[in-house]
């Protein structure tokens, strides 16, 4: 266990301010008592939504409870039970993305549960201990559900923080559709094996574009969340000031937007930031764009309405500090992975008949008959006819403190999410980021990034989040004892 001395010297170290969470580092495999707050139910099903515009013909997606990026808000500290409904022709199941929680809630079939069957039910018991911006998806078949839209928005509220003149939350999700409606692919070899397979219908919340207003010099607070497949996106902001708040749902000191390269935030698919705007005192509206591609997507307009009440401020509006298990940088126990493309040798196969009930797991929880083209630490989880669980990447021990290297050999850039845990991103060998707490952090083709955290018992994925890397190969697990 972290010693509180050691904790104190973590966290004069991290420079942050962050406040020191007692050493409690995670949770225990099956807490005996957890009195819900909260209750609900949660159904996956199909709805149709016009993608493609108001005159053209509507698309079949995947919702929850019928609503497309269904939002859920609850005050931290909220003991959620939540219900998970599998409405859909298909087996599934729920992940809830970043929440720090205990493993058998986790949503990944078949690691830590058996898959949901079409009229199943599987129920989750949340902690939400941790405010910010989450999200939830299925953790099987993903490009295929996520790609129809399968995602949901988490927010756990803090009462602490301060008060905004306004709040937007915005979903960035492309489709990938053909003129009529319906789905091309959502996966092609092309794609999965190189930067992924675009859609090129581009949504901010199931809308081409969002028109919103705010007061003038007010301050906003911007929930940006990028639940595409694929699309790794460049966002920035024309017009106003910007501030990054938080990233992944955890609070940093604000950094201006201006301040960063190219005065954007690169995020990759799962990544979400928290950006405070400043609505300009006078003059024009404030646009949001994703400013990556050759052709600017511009997802929303902010166009000033009335005017602030009190003065327009003028520091930016910190988030309190997050309460997280602070890693031990100094004691961590190192090691280095190595993100590849997949050769033959680098797939380990385990080589389970067909019909073990783990291989039918497989089976069910990805595709079969991909293939695999990809590798974290030279084990590929293998699809299609390799299928096999590979082993552990790495086996590690409740409360005790880990540094990861995770180094690019690519030519693309990777999306890295680790489940159950938040971690301190410590660096990148590009200099390019700020110290922040995150569960997905991208690394850029020949980058290595530092990531460190207090390891929560369980087994837990660490995978790719474009979602076609993960499905052929780049994903791996730890087990934590
Ligand atoms: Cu957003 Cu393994 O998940
Ligand atoms: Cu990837």
């Amino acid at each position: 266990r972290l010693s509180r001395r050691a904790l104190l010297a973590a966290g004069a170290a991290w420079g942050v301010g962050a406040v020191l969470a007692p050493a409690r580092t995670g949770f225990a495999r099956a807490p005996a008592a957890f009195e819900p707050t909260a209750r609900l139910t949660l159904a996956a099903g199909e709805t149709d939504l016009r993608l493609l515009g108001a005159d053209k013909p509507a698309s079949r997606i995947y919702a929850y409870d019928g609503q497309p990026f269904r939002q859920l808000r609850y005050p931290r500290g909220t003991r959620l039970e939540a219900t998970y409904v599998n409405g859909l022709s298909e087996g599934s199941s729920l992940h809830f993305h970043g929440i720090r929680m205990p493993n058998e809630y986790d949503g990944v079939p078949p690691l830590t549960q058996p898959l949901v069957e079409p009229g199943g039910r599987f129920v989750h018991r949340l902690p939400l201990d941790d405010p910010g911006t989450f999200f939830f998806h299925p953790h099987c078949d993903e490009t295929g559900q996520a790609g129809r839209g399968l995602v949901g928005v988490l927010i756990v509220e803090d009462p602490r923080d301060p008060i905004f003149d306004a709040e937007e939350v915005l979903c960035l999700k492309d489709w990938r559709l053909g003129e009529d409606g319906g789905y091309l692919p959502l996966t092609e070899p092309d794609g999965a094996s190189k930067a992924g397979t675009f859609g090129a219908t581009r949504t901010v919340n199931g809308l081409p574009h969002l028109d919103l207003t705010a007061p003038a010099g007010g301050d906003v607070r911007l929930r940006i969340l990028n639940v595409d497949s694929t699309r790794i996106m460049d966002i920035g902001v024309e017009g106003g000031e910007a501030w990054l708040i938080a990233v992944d749902g955890h609070a940093l000191p604000p950094v201006a937007l201006d301040s960063l390269p190219d005065g954007i935030w690169r995020m990759g698919p799962a990544q979400r930031i928290d950006l405070h705007l400043r609505m300009p005192a006078k003059g024009g509206p404030v646009t949001l764009g994703d400013y990556r591609a050759a052709d600017v997507y511009s997802f929303a307009t902010i166009t000033p309405k009335g005017r602030r009440a009190g003065k327009p401020r003028k520091a930016p509006l910190a988030l309190p500090a997050p309460e997280l298990p602070m890693p031990d940088v100094e004691a961590a126990e190192f090691h280095s992975f190595t993100l590849q493309q997949a050769t033959d040798a680098a797939v380990k196969e385990l080589g389970l008949p067909p019909d073990d009930p783990l291989a039918k797991a497989l089976v069910a929880s990805f595709c079969v008959g991909r293939a695999t083209y990809w590798s974290i630490g030279q084990v590929s989880w293998a699809a299609g006819d390799r299928l096999g669980l590979p082993p552990p990447l790495v086996a590690m021990a409740e409360g005790r403190s880990y540094r990861i290297e995770i180094k690019n050999e690519t030519r693309f850039p990777h999306p890295i999410h680790l489940h159950g845990h938040a971690f301190a991103v410590l660096r990148s060998s590009k200099g390019r980021l700020p110290r922040h707490f995150a569960d997905t952090v991208l690394v850029q083709p020949g980058e290595a990034v530092e990531i460190a955290f207090v390891a929560a018992p369980g087994d837990w994925v660490f995978h790719c989040h474009i979602l076609e890397h993960m499905e052929t190969g780049m994903m791996g697990w730890f087990r934590i004892l």
